[in-house]
């Protein structure tokens, strides 16, 4: 059940927000290592070295999965600020649903990168280096052009309810 509507983010919230946001563009970003271990896997010449740059984005990516679930409890125990009457109701909703999909993502990635990596399940693989990961980067993109969106044409202060708000 989430809690009475509070006026700003929690500073665990917030925490969480940052720490996540690094781990899954580490992951986004520095790919190579994973990339080195799937094209070894296939020619079968996995090496200690591989395997090793390999396990950081496996470690990371869980990091995501267990601080997500977190999150989410946190999410239902302590709620989240309502977006400002005055921001046009499409736009409202807009930004509810990109952060639900945010948090499915949150799941759905680490569990079909495990799926892969652990359990050799090419079609998880599949998702988790295409439609997921695309999937990931629009909904970042979007987040991030509405930040400049709140602030400079609705004028709220949304922009800053991650940081001191
Ligand atoms: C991988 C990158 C990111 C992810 C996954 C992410 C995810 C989220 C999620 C899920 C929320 C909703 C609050 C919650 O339930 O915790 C949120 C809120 C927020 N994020 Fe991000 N975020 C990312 C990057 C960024 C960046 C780079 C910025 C700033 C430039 C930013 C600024 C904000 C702000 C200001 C809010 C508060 C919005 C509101 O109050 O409705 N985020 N973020
Ligand atoms: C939020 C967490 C994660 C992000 C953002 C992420 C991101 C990525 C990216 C960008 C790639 C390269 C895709 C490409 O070829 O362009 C990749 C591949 C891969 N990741 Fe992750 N990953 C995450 C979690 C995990 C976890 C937890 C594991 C395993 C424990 C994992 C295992 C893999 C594997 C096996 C591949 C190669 C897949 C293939 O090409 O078939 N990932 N990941």
């Amino acid at each position: 059940m989430a809690s009475a509507t509070p006026a700003s983010y929690s500073i665990p919230q917030k925490a969480l927000h940052w720490l996540m946001a690094l781990l899954i563009f580490f992951n986004l970003i520095l790919s190579d290592n994973i990339e080195a271990w799937d094209h070894a896997m296939d020619e079968g010449n996995v090496t200690p070295e591989i395997l090793a740059g390999a396990n950081i984005h496996a470690y990371v990516g869980i990091a995501v999965l267990a601080l997500g679930l977190l999150r989410l409890i946190l999410r239902f125990t302590q709620g989240a600020p309502a977006a400002p009457a005055n921001e046009p109701p499409l736009f409202q909703l807009a930004a509810k649903l990109g952060h639900a999909a945010f948090y499915v993502l949150f799941f759905a990635m680490p569990i079909t990168g495990m799926m892969k990596y652990y359990g050799d399940i090419d079609i998880a693989g599949g998702l988790h280096a295409e439609p997921i990961k695309i999937a990931l980067w629009l909904v970042i993109v979007a987040h991030i052009v509405a930040i400049p969106v709140h602030h400079f044409v609705w004028k709220t202060d949304v922009a800053t309810r991650m940081t001191k708000g």
